[in-house]
């Protein structure tokens, strides 16, 4: 017989109202717990044993549907997925139960998750083509073409990597990696036509691929690991190889830090910033760059020094580029 390990833990859970609640509040349950238990059980516990009230949303319990994602301790889980002794491991023995974004909370864990939809909607999540009425035969996807999704057909729509996003926290109008991965999806659909539609909703300043600061908490969030911001990445040279990109400061910087490597073999992040920005537009670093300049942190660019693998660093440029900029 299975020899059940138990452990004692406090959990600190999120209570909040909209309706009754002035402002959110904390209320600890300790519960003992078995090394099978999933945080979804433990909601469950909440709920049945201690507070009928206590609201999540949950459906599936099999990693599919994407309605039980919450934070614990601040790392994005998927409740019906996340094993309660690998949080202890990581986080000990008080465990806070949190929704994915508190500002946003409606009830307990429950957010109002408008705003990702509603941006997960603009890309135009779906196949567009021309619908033969009455086809003689099917459309065959060859095994190669479904590959090149590169399963971003996996996503859950759990939002994780929405309410993770930095960009997103601070932009409202980013559009955010769920919906660019999705994006991607339907744009590297053969049988998909509206490819340079998406493309030009997604090149969008502000809102489009261009905000996404390529901090990686996306891939971090994701509880089906895929990485949104590979994705975007491809769609920026979707971008470039639809002659889409205009002339801004982001598409600058990818042109820059292409150069500088080809030109040195290292990032000349001075003039990468110059470029960038232009002669006017660095002005305003030059606070930074005197306190970078004091501290040997950075190089002017006629010290830059050459990688002495130079003529290596070109040829991998130059077998890894899938676009041409210029
Ligand atoms: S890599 Fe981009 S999309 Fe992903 S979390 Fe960071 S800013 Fe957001
Ligand atoms: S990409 Fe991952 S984290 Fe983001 S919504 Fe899809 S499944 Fe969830
Ligand atoms: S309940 Fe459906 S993914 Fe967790």
């Amino acid at each position: 017989m299975k020899n059940y390990e138990i452990k004692r833990v406090n959990f600190k859970v999120f209570r909040f109202n909209v309706n009754l609640d002035k402002s959110p509040y904390y209320e600890s349950y300790t519960l003992e717990v078995s090394q099978d238990d999933v945080v979804l059980d433990i909601l469950n516990r909440i709920k049945w044993e201690k507070d009928g009230s206590f609201s999540y949303r949950r459906s599936c319990r099999h990693g599919i549907c994407g309605s039980c994602a919450i934070k614990v301790n601040n790392k994005p889980v998927l409740s019906c997925k996340e094993r309660v002794f690998d949080l202890i491991k990581i986080f000990g023995y008080e465990l806070v139960f949190e929704p994915q974004d508190i500002k946003y909370a409606i009830k307990d864990m429950v957010v109002d998750k408008d705003r990702f939809w509603t941006k997960y909607n603009n890309v135009k999540p779906y196949l567009i083509t021309n619908i033969e009425t009455h086809p003689k035969e099917e459309t065959v996807v060859t095994q190669e073409e479904a590959q090149m999704l590169e399963e971003s057909d996996y996503c859950i729509q759990c939002g994780n990597c929405f309410y993770s996003c930095p960009a997103v926290q601070a932009n409202v109008d980013f559009l955010g990696p769920a919906a660019l991965l999705k994006a991607f999806r339907f744009n590297t659909d053969v049988r998909d036509n509206a490819k340079i539609e998406r493309l030009n909703i997604v090149n969008e300043e502000r809102s489009g691929v261009w905000d996404c600061v390529k901090c990686y908490e996306c891939a971090e969030a994701c509880p089906k690991e895929l990485t949104p911001i590979d994705k975007i990445t491809k769609l920026h040279n979707q971008i470039f190889e639809e002659n889409l990109a205009k002339d801004n400061v982001a598409t600058r910087h990818a042109v820059g830090f292409k150069d500088s490597i080809i030109k040195h073999g290292f990032l000349d992040e001075g003039e990468l910033v110059r470029y960038s920005e232009g002669n006017v537009g660095v002005l305003k670093h030059l606070p930074e760059a005197l306190h970078m300049l004091k501290n040997g942190k950075l190089i002017m660019p006629w010290q830059m020094p050459k990688s002495k693998n130079l003529d290596e660093v070109k040829k991998l440029v130059d077998i890894s580029s899938t676009v041409k900029f210029k």
